[in-house]
């Protein structure tokens, strides 16, 4: 029987959140204090509520993913078909589509267990022409994953790898080199697939970008990684479990986060959430992170239409590494961040430091720790001098860094920002203020019908005034 059926074995390998760096008690005026947490409590039920309804609508289909077992099915026989024909998987995406898979192949990938996962969300001609350089197409497995299907990117990497399947491979053997993750009914990307007959996984309609990684966007690239997809949407369906048990809004822990990040930047200027994970190999959810957390909340206009230009920047940190670089700023600077550690409490791998140079103090006492130990420190140490200077922060903790932890993770942050969307009232699934840049890129690129485009970023280049460039 698979570990995480069992009730022990789940709740050891539980997520927690701490709130406590970031109450009053802790941190001073900077922080909550009881009478923001009493007025927050009605907000929450009011959320809670909400939130409810929009699932029962269907409007939330990402929240309904643990329970969608025929995606995973499927991700799971198309993994199988592919296992052994090749040693590369080479993603074609960007965004939501790239950054997901990117996430949970840093975290657990296998190589031992499944195929080399490369995300490639990059048109930079000097890395994708050099990554293309690079392979043996023969054993290379493309998976070109965007739910519109026309994203320009993404379609540009399609047409430029499937043309070089065409000729190493020819018309017939290049279709088993392609698999597609696209909308199950729409979009161009569909239309090809439909056309030319390769393997296609689909994205369930109603679910964005970037809540996308738990569909097969995220999980066909972790399974042929060799990652137990099973364990990972448990992790999730675990996380969704807690939620529903909360005997309080403030003791679901997604919506408490939610709520006291909310309430900081609405009430103490906090501007800016820094995640910073004390675990590499959550860098990648770290990117994760930042796409779900801006792209979902930085809105011009709420939900009723008023201009609010609402949300909170987020920004990147690894630990230890950048406790030499930014953290500084983050004690002593302006007072607008909230730190949101992620901690892993076992760290699996065992690195012992030698008992060396006895007789110099100042690196003998780290002889007979570990490399864990020691970066474990270093989270407390730097939770703690942020308290003591006044700056909040909370704290989760995985026990070990595996699908199971990594799922409740992931379906956790999803459900945070849509529950500071609710708050905020925000729309979070949108991108209004991307749509620009794109149309102006279709003129540039000549797109038949985005001519006016290509006439507005002339005429802005034609008035740039060249004192000014220097
Ligand atoms: O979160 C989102 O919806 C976006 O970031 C998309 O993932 C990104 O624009 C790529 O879109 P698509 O999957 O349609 O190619």
């Amino acid at each position: 029987m698979a570990n995480y059926r069992r009730r022990r074995w789940r709740d050891a390998n539980t997520v927690r959140l701490d709130l406590n760096g970031l109450l009053a008690a802790a941190v001073g005026a900077d922080g909550l204090a009881p009478g923001d947490l009493a007025e927050l409590e009605p907000e929450l039920v009011r959320v809670r509520d909400q939130i409810a309804t929009s699932r029962a609508g269907g409007a939330l289909a990402f929240a309904d993913l643990p329970q969608r077992r025929e995606d995973v099915k499927r991700v799971l026989e198309v993994a199988a078909e592919v296992r052994g024909e090749f040693d590369t998987l080479v993603v074609l995406g960007i965004g939501g589509s790239a950054l997901g898979p990117r996430a949970l192949a840093a975290a657990l990938a296998d190589e031992s267990a499944g195929l080399r996962v490369v995300v490639a969300d990059s048109v930079d001609p000097e890395s994708f022409g050099a990554l293309l350089g690079r392979l043996d197409v023969k054993r290379t497995l493309f998976n070109v994953i965007s739910k519109s299907g026309e994203t320009a990117e993404t379609m540009a990497q399609f047409l430029i790898v499937r043309d070089r399947l065409l000729r190493e491979l020819g018309a017939v053997d290049y279709k088993r080199h392609l698999v597609a993750t696209t909308d199950a009914e729409q979009g161009v990307l569909r239309q090809i697939v439909n056309d030319e007959g390769f393997r296609a996984l689909p994205i369930p309609a109603g679910v964005s970008g970037r809540f996308s990684v738990l569909t097969p966007v995220g999980l066909f690239p972790a399974a042929a990684a060799g990652i137990d997809v099973e364990e990972l949407v448990a992790g999730a369906a675990h996380a969704e479990e807690r939620a529903r048990a909360a005997a309080s809004p403030l003791a679901e822990p997604a919506l408490a986060l939610a709520g006291a990040l909310w309430q900081l930047h609405a009430r103490r200027g906090k501007s800016i959430v820094v995640l910073m994970a004390y675990c590499e190999r959550l860098a990648a959810v770290g990117d994760w992170f930042c796409q779900l957390w801006a792209e979902s909340l930085g809105k011009a206009l709420d939900v009723r239409g008023r201009t609010v230009e609402w949300g909170q920047t987020p920004v990147r940190a690894v630990g230890a590494t950048d406790q030499h670089s930014q953290l500084q700023l983050y004690v002593e600077g302006p007072r607008d961040k909230v730190v949101l550690f992620v901690r892993v409490e076992d760290h699996g791998a065992a690195v012992d430091i030698p008992a060396t140079y006895q007789d110099l103090e100042s690196v003998a006492y780290l002889g007979g720790h570990s490399l864990s130990e020691l970066l474990n420190a270093e989270q407390r140490a730097t939770e703690l001098a942020l308290v003591k200077r006044g700056r909040p922060s909370a704290v989760l903790t995985l026990p070990a860094l595996n699908g199971f932890a990594l799922g409740q993770l992931l379906y956790f942050l999803e459900m945070a920002t849509v529950d500071a969307a609710a708050l905020a009232a925000i729309e979070p699934f949108g991108q209004p203020g991307v749509e620009e840049g794109k149309r102006l890129t279709y003129g540039l690129m000549g797109r038949p019908g985005f001519e006016a485009s290509q006439a507005e970023v002339e005429a802005w280049l034609a008035s740039k005034d060249e004192r000014f460039v220097l």
